[in-house]
């Protein structure tokens, strides 16, 4: 297998300075954690608003540890281009491990709500788990800026819960139609036994079928728990599928790539996903496994823009190596956050829950986007190639997917 690229991997290093870089974004701030209009203004910081405090609830353990890591380099990111500042307030930043799932997200969360008395919670990436803490967000009226986790119905119809991601259902219609288009015959469809992985397949096949598809076959493998798939590759490959699609993130979609390679299919079982198979340091660990998966995601970066050139750089500059869409996903959460408190003009939880209605178009590195009626972001969807460029993989842009 080839040599991985150099500059995406996280160092000991880097993941210090991203630590450090917290924990004095909250040491600069610890004259209070304001929760309320009633807290703001006292302390003659900021712009007189006072200090709100985010909780960061995201993964430091478990499968999607690495996804975290990137989220807490792209918050941390935009805390820093900005002074540190939200919307003019001072920003006491407390993070919570949200860990493998629902076991150890739910506790974190309700931390941060009762005991740390959070003023707005950005993060979560698994899906199960935000799913198990959006009625205590909804009691305690705090604004939640999911960063990750699809869940298709998370934001319907509440007031507090937005979404700077995605659905998992819409990542995987994205890609139905083009793949109905480019294989010839039937597709097998593989995903984790959880509500990401069913729902993004459920995306996948209602589009792929619409558009003339047929399905071989379906397995669901047991979430966390996975390490051998050589008995599902088996039955992709006795089922005569033309094609695969996969929902596999994190460390998963590094053991199931290198596995599909290895069993031989890379060649004979054309592999389709959603983005999150290839994306990032999941890349660099599967080498020349990935090469020729197609993906669709809402972000590349190799995106040609110049607020993309712009965002990598920074990225590349603060923390030496590439960024993902989960960098970028929590990136635009401290953005949305920081035009919520702009317009409500106070770090009154409520007050910025009503502002969230009123950001307007967010300037992504992704690309602009709004939020649509149900608090998801109305986006692009591109299709993406893992090409070798140069001795490196990376997500190349085939074309938009609508
Ligand atoms: C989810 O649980 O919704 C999810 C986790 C990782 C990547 C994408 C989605």
């Amino acid at each position: 297998m080839r040599n991985t690229v150099p500059g995406r991997r996280r160092s000991t290093a880097t993941a210090s300075l991203a630590a450090l870089s917290a924990l004095t974004l909250s040491l600069a701030a610890c004259s209070g954690g304001s929760l309320s209009a009633a807290d703001a203004g006292g302390d003659g910081e900021g712009d007189g608003l006072g200090t709100v405090k985010v909780g960061l609830a995201i993964p430091a353990s478990g499968v999607y540890q690495p996804l975290g890591d990137d989220m807490q380099q792209g918050f941390d990111l935009y805390l820093d281009q900005h002074d540190g500042k939200l919307g003019g307030a001072d920003v006491e930043v407390v993070v919570a491990d949200e860990g493998e799932g629902p076991d150890t997200g739910v506790p974190a969360v309700n931390k941060l709500i009762t005991q740390d008395q959070v003023g707005a919670i950005v993060g979560l990436v698994n899906s199960a788990t935000a799913l198990g803490v959006k009625d205590a967000v909804e009691q305690a009226q705090i604004p939640l800026l999911i960063a990750n986790a699809g869940a298709d119905q998370l934001t319907d119809g509440s007031d507090y819960i937005w979404r700077t991601s995605f659905t998992n259902g819409a990542v995987g219609a994205a890609l139905g139609p083009a793949v109905a288009e480019a294989v010839d015959g039937p597709v097998y469809v593989m995903a984790a036994d959880y509500a990401a992985g069913h729902e993004s397949a459920a995306g996948f096949i209602e589009a792929f079928t619409a558009a003339g598809g047929e399905i071989a076959g379906e397995s669901y493998t047991p979430f966390g728990s996975t390490s051998d798939w050589q008995p599902y590759l088996s039955q992709v490959q006795s089922s005569g599928a033309s094609a695969l699609y996969v929902f596999y993130a994190g460390a998963e979609a590094v053991n199931f790539v290198t596995q599909y390679d290895a069993f031989g299919l890379h060649d004979e079982v054309p592999l389709y996903g959603a983005g999150f198979l290839t994306e990032g340091g999941v890349l660099d660990a599967q080498g020349d496994a990935a090469v020729g998966v197609h993906t669709s995601l809402h972000y590349s970066d190799q995106i040609d823009s110049p607020e993309n050139a712009e965002f990598v750089a920074a990225y590349r500059d603060a923390y030496d190596e590439a960024p993902t869409v989960y960098a970028v996903q929590a990136y635009d959460a401290a953005q949305v956050l920081d035009l919520a408190i702009a317009e409500a003009g106070s770090i009154d939880s409520t007050a910025i829950a009503e502002a969230l209605g009123s950001v307007g178009e967010i300037a992504s590195p992704r690309g602009g986007w709004t939020f649509d009626d149900l608090h998801n972001p109305s986006q692009t969807y591109f299709l993406r190639e893992v090409q070798d460029v140069d001795g490196a993989t990376v997500n190349a842009v085939q074309g938009d997917l609508g």
